[in-house]
């Protein structure tokens, strides 16, 4: 079924008050196609900072910079006009506290166009969080498995099956008190997720955390296949892009190694062909 979008852009408070409403739609864009395409379908896009392993080959997310967010950042803003564009705060630009979070988050606000930002991290996070929106920076917050604590967690593990339940909630409803408009709920278990649900009084937005969440997003290049090997359970895989463009990049490797390519519609004459384009 399609759902007939609004055409004005969102803002947080507009995905703010979706929450027991209508479900938000939510994925990652880190170049300025993709974003135009989610921007046809979606509410939010985010331009995550995931980037540094899908399109960067890095091993985690801990060495993606403020820089590097900015030039994606850029480049996801040419894309939209409707969908509220959320940029991430990398590891190590917020976490010393309120005053490096708001001159790391304006830069990331004036340089990029980016309406909100978002921060990983619960309770710890709260002041920071209280200080940016009371500063005039809407933030998503993000709590249950958050990337770049890999090396605190161990892996990337589900998150609620330890005891540690009860924290993750107190975790969200601690972001939701503190002003955040929206939270992700990352790889935690459906019976948590449910109960943050019902409890916070923002949206919540689930990955790898069911569809008991407010919404959902995922990572754009997982969701179209990108990857051949990389199947996490909780993606489900629209396309397959990856094998798509295996076999289409083998094809042209056999084509130019055969002469096949270019033919002759693809070469130029000293006069130009009735129907030649450029
Ligand atoms: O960096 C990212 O893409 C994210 C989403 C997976 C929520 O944080």
């Amino acid at each position: 079924m399609s759902v007939a979008v609004e055409t004005k852009a969102l803002t947080p408070p507009d995905i703010a008050a979706r929450k027991g409403r209508d479900r938000i739609v939510c994925l990652t864009a880190y170049t300025t196609p993709l974003a135009r395409l989610a921007d046809r379908h979606c509410d939010v896009v985010l331009v995550g900072d995931s980037v540094g392993m899908v399109l960067h080959g890095l091993p985690s997310t801990l060495s993606v910079t403020l820089d590097m967010m900015i030039m994606h950042g850029k480049a996801v803003r040419r894309g939209l006009d409707r969908a509220l564009m959320v940029v991430d705060m990398p590891f190590a630009s917020y976490e010393e506290g309120p005053e490096q979070a708001f001159r790391n988050a304006a830069r990331l606000m004036a340089q990029t166009g980016c309406a909100a930002v978002k921060l990983e991290g619960g309770e710890s996070m709260a002041e920071t969080i209280r200080f940016l929106t009371a500063h005039g920076i809407p933030v998503m917050a993000h709590v249950g498995l958050t990337p770049q604590s890999v090396n605190v967690f161990g892996g990337y593990k589900v998150q609620g099956r330890d005891g540690d339940a009860d924290r993750i909630l107190r975790d969200a409803v601690a972001v939701a008190e503190a002003g955040a408009f929206s939270v992700v709920l990352e790889k935690v278990t459906e019976p948590l997720a449910r109960r943050i649900t019902a409890e916070v009084t923002i949206p919540t937005i689930g990955i790898g955390a069911s569809a008991a969440c407010d919404g959902q997003i995922l990572v754009v290049d997982d969701m179209l296949g990108m990857f051949t090997g990389f199947r996490p359970k909780f993606v489900k895989r629209y396309a397959e892009l990856g094998s798509e463009a295996d076999a289409a990049i083998a094809a042209y490797a056999a084509d130019v190694r055969d002469g096949r390519f270019p033919a002759t519609e693809h070469v130029f004459d000293d006069a130009p062909k009735a129907g030649d384009v450029a």
